[in-house]
């Protein structure tokens, strides 16, 4: 279904400063003005369409930060088109509350952001009488084996919050498109700099913008990629009427963000595998995972699909649920708070208490350390993490 379109020829690194065309008209200014104003004046001499898309209506249907934000975005992503949101989750729900009628059948990763898993763990399938299976889309033929007649989505996660297992989105793509079903990507954990969805065949292209794009940890946002056609059934749709409208302002902080995200991705990455090969060699850790170790199981499709490795890993380390909280309360430079691809680096604990566990691989089941690098110097994080792991 999704057609590319590269609309410019810059690279992404100027797309992510001046998007797709640098503007130099004189007197114009260089940053992007935010426009607060919610309301507009409209015109006397003709009727206004109120459930239009468009500038100078009213705010939910669209303001001039949301606009120019959409359009680097699609730039970046390779979309010819872009929606964004007020967060990720509002990009998800608007994707699935506009492709899933009732009655129909999505197949999702079954590592995936809580949110998802409960939209279709009750909350949307209950209500629209939908019907989900969560299977581990790492492998294709377990994706084979779930489509239905009545199947119109194929929503995957990769990598997948929080084990970073890695599902193959142009093999995955070739299975959708041959029973017309729509696959849907939400690609937070890779970053729009590092992994292209719409190029590997996905029709749609989700983010996370509070995470990576922003960077910051300020603002919240989502952004969902893909053909005109499919961006404008979802704003007219969901965005409008649903309402989950992203602010001016954090268009305009987000954008901000996003001017410096190619550099701040090197960063990430760096450090992270930096800090997976020296997790790899500390006694009292039971397992690391990051697409970038030649351990990771998908590392060789991470390779082929990623072209960097982002700065998300996991691992865990010895003992039990109470001494995994001590090795917690020895660090003092990593953050404990949730959220990821920030500059801090930020952890977060699952214990083997968790019912969510059971979906993570093995090695995961004793409890483990979800673990966002942050831009700090990679030198300070491994000794705050080895003064941890010598002293719990
Ligand atoms: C992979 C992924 N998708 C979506 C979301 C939801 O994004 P938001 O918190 O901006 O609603 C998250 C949040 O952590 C996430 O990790």
């Amino acid at each position: 279904m999704y057609k590319m379109t590269k609309n410019n020829s810059f690279d992404v690194d100027t797309i992510c400063i001046h998007g797709a065309h640098k503007n130099t008209e004189p007197g114009t200014p260089v940053r992007e003005p935010i426009v607060l104003s919610n309301i507009y004046h409209l015109p006397k001499d003709k009727e206004p369409n109120w459930s239009g898309v468009g500038h100078g209506i009213y705010t939910r249907n669209g303001s001039d930060n949301q606009f120019s934000l959409e359009a680097k975005m699609a730039a970046i992503e390779h979309a010819q088109d872009c929606a964004l949101f007020a967060s990720g989750v509002a990009a998800l729900s608007a994707v699935f509350w506009t492709f899933l009628p009732t009655g129909s059948h999505v197949i999702c990763s079954k590592v995936c952001y809580a949110a998802v898993n409960k939209l279709f763990g009750g909350m949307l399938t209950e209500r629209y009488q939908i019907e989900a299976d969560f299977v581990d889309t790492t492998d294709i033929n377990e994706i084979k084996a779930h489509i239905k007649e009545n199947t119109k989505l194929i929503h995957v996660e990769t990598p997948g919050n929080p084990t970073t297992g890695i599902s193959d989105i142009s093999e995955i793509s070739k299975l959708a498109k041959a029973h017309n079903i729509i696959l849907s990507v939400d690609g937070t954990f890779a970053s729009p700099i590092y992994q292209k969805p719409l190029d590997l065949g996905a029709d749609i292209s989700i983010h996370s913008m509070t995470k990576y794009i922003n960077g910051h940890g300020d603002a919240m946002g989502g952004c969902v990629c893909s053909t005109k056609e499919i961006i404008e059934k979802i704003k007219l749709g969901a965005m409008i009427n649903t309402g989950g409208i992203i602010s001016p302002f954090n268009a305009w902080i987000i954008d901000r963000g996003l001017m410096t995200l190619p550099l701040r991705m090197e960063k990430h990455s760096n450090n992270a595998m930096e800090i997976a090969k020296f997790l790899q060699s500390q006694n009292n850790v039971t397992f690391v995972y990051y697409p970038g170790l030649e351990s990771h199981p998908q590392h060789k499709l991470a390779l082929k699909q990623m072209s960097g490795f982002s700065g998300m890993l996991c691992f865990g380390v010895k003992g039990d649920d109470l001494k995994q909280k001590e090795f917690l309360n020895k660090l003092s430079l990593i953050t404990y708070a949730l959220s990821l691809g920030d500059t801090d680096t930020l952890i977060v604990h699952t214990s083997k208490n968790d019912a969510k566990i059971k979906n993570y691989p093995q090695e995961f089941q004793n409890g483990f350390f979800r673990m966002s690098v942050g831009l700090e110097s990679a030198k300070d994080i491994i000794a705050d993490l080895k003064y941890a792991l010598d002293n719990y």
